[in-house]
């Protein structure tokens, strides 16, 4: 049965049922869709569009609907055009024909629009959690690693000392960054469309703001063109998606590195690692690989939701039927993606040992030596050079740096003393960068802090 058969002589070719439908991809909204019935169905009432007996009829109706579809004594119709056919059909089956009068001063462009946004509202609250615990395991993770030292890369070379804390928590800033513009976007989200009907509003005394109280919308929308046809919404909530991606991807690709013979910096546990159909020692970091690999389907539905809106003229167009695949796939894959980083990191081992060698004879406490002959009185550029030169003859003569011996220094330049062999232990190198928002461990002391206050 058909919302709108009223004026067709002809069925539908059974292809455009088909092409058309989208049950397969919306039914997951049966459950908001009912929400919102309710709130429309309660408002009705009090406005008296319904009498008070109707308005509750129909919403004892929806609540058992709700109930049976929960409990699964009741099963969505594969068949049906749209999860929002379905339900008024079954809520048809259920009450007979006053289900009808539900539909009063509602459109399907208006509905799908309040479903859509009351989903992602309550979809948007459980990923902020998700990503607050991965926040929280990182943080967690760093109080025990504040002294950990390993080598800080620029151009994948090694570059200066940092610690395992100051380098996990850089993620953690990453994330406070993506909860942020989650939280914005929720905002926007945040918005009531019911009301705007077909698309020009109605002439039936509504009371949007009760509606919009119901459900916790922050206001209701301004225009009703705009309400049934924006998806902008959807935009937002996929960049910021994206994005989310895109830092667990950097983070992913550094275990992949780090977990390599020749790093070794970390061991990703059985759990999340897989093996070979031929090369029976192999240990794969398929989880973290995979996460990296569905970083490209957030930035796919990205690319689709902004291609799908471009050129459509106002108001409702059915091509609006396409963001959901969009939001639900990005939704699945962003959840799942944070879900299994944090297994991944919970079970993950971090050798500090390989870490720690891994910095011998590095140079990476070059700069240091640099910064003494400075602090002792040289240009930043004389000392530049004089360390390059120190460097070079390391490197001809097979000698670590931070086992040369005060007097070898001195070749290169007499004010070098005591003081500029003891600044080249790595440790001290990375205690030395005291700067808000470096890598000493009094400084990762408070910037631990911070992160915990922004957590709170
Ligand atoms: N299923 C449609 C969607 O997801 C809603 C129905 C509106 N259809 C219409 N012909 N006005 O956007």
């Amino acid at each position: 049965m058909k919302l709108w058969g009223g004026r067709f002589e002809e069925g539908t070719d059974s292809e455009v049922e088909v092409f058309s439908a989208s049950m397969n991809i919306d039914h997951r909204l049966w459950d908001v869709d009912i929400r919102a019935s309710i709130a429309h169905a309660n408002m009705l009432g009090k406005v008296g569009v319904l009498t008070g007996a109707e308005a509750q009829q129909i919403v004892s109706g929806l609540k058992s609907l709700h109930e049976e579809i929960k409990s699964g004594k009741l099963e969505l119709n594969s068949a049906a055009e749209d999860v929002h056919s379905d339900i008024e059909s079954k809520l048809t089956e259920k009450i007979g024909a006053l289900a009808g009068k539900l539909h009063t001063a509602r459109s399907r462009n208006d509905q799908v629009a309040t479903d859509l946004r009351l989903y992602m509202k309550l979809e948007i609250s459980s990923l902020l959690q998700e990503i607050k615990s991965l926040q929280q395991h990182l943080v967690e993770t760093s109080e025990k690693h504040l002294h950990t030292v390993l080598p800080g890369f620029t151009h994948m070379q090694h570059a200066q000392p940092v610690s395992l804390a100051h380098h996990l928590l850089a993620y953690f800033w990453m994330l406070e960054r993506d909860v942020d513009r989650m939280e914005d976007a929720k905002k926007r989200i945040s918005v009531l469309p019911l009301g705007s009907a077909a698309l020009a509003g109605t002439g039936f005394p509504l009371d949007r703001q009760m509606v919009a109280h119901e459900l916790e919308f922050l206001k209701v929308s301004e225009n009703s063109l705009d309400a049934v046809s924006d998806r902008d919404f959807v935009v937002d909530f996929l960049s910021a998606g994206s994005l989310i991606m895109i830092h667990l991807s950097r983070l992913c690709e550094e275990l992949i590195i780090w977990s390599t013979p020749e790093f070794k910096f970390v061991e990703l546990s059985d759990r999340v690692t897989t093996g070979s159909s031929i090369m029976p020692q192999k240990k794969n970091p398929d989880v973290a690989e995979l996460i990296r690999g569905k970083s490209a389907k957030l930035v796919a539905t990205l690319t689709g939701a902004l291609v799908l809106l471009k050129g459509l003229p106002l108001s409702y167009n059915r091509d609006l039927q396409e963001d959901k695949e969009y939001i639900f796939n990005g939704l699945d894959t962003v959840r799942s993606s944070l879900r299994l980083m944090l297994v991944m990191l919970r079970n993950a081992k971090w050798n500090t040992e390989a870490m720690k060698k891994s910095l011998r004879g590095d140079f990476s406490n070059a700069t240091d030596l640099a910064d003494d002959l400075v602090r002792k009185g040289l240009a930043f550029r004389q000392a530049h050079e004089v360390v390059g030169k120190i460097v070079s003859h390391c490197i001809k003569n097979k000698l670590i740096l931070e086992e040369m011996s005060l007097v070898e220094l001195q070749v290169f330049n007499p004010i070098f003393n005591q003081e500029s062999v003891t600044c080249l232990e790595h440790t001290a190198v990375m205690a030395a960068r005291t700067t808000e928002g470096g890598t000493s461990p009094k400084s990762v002391a408070t910037q631990i802090e911070k992160a915990k206050a922004a957590l709170a």
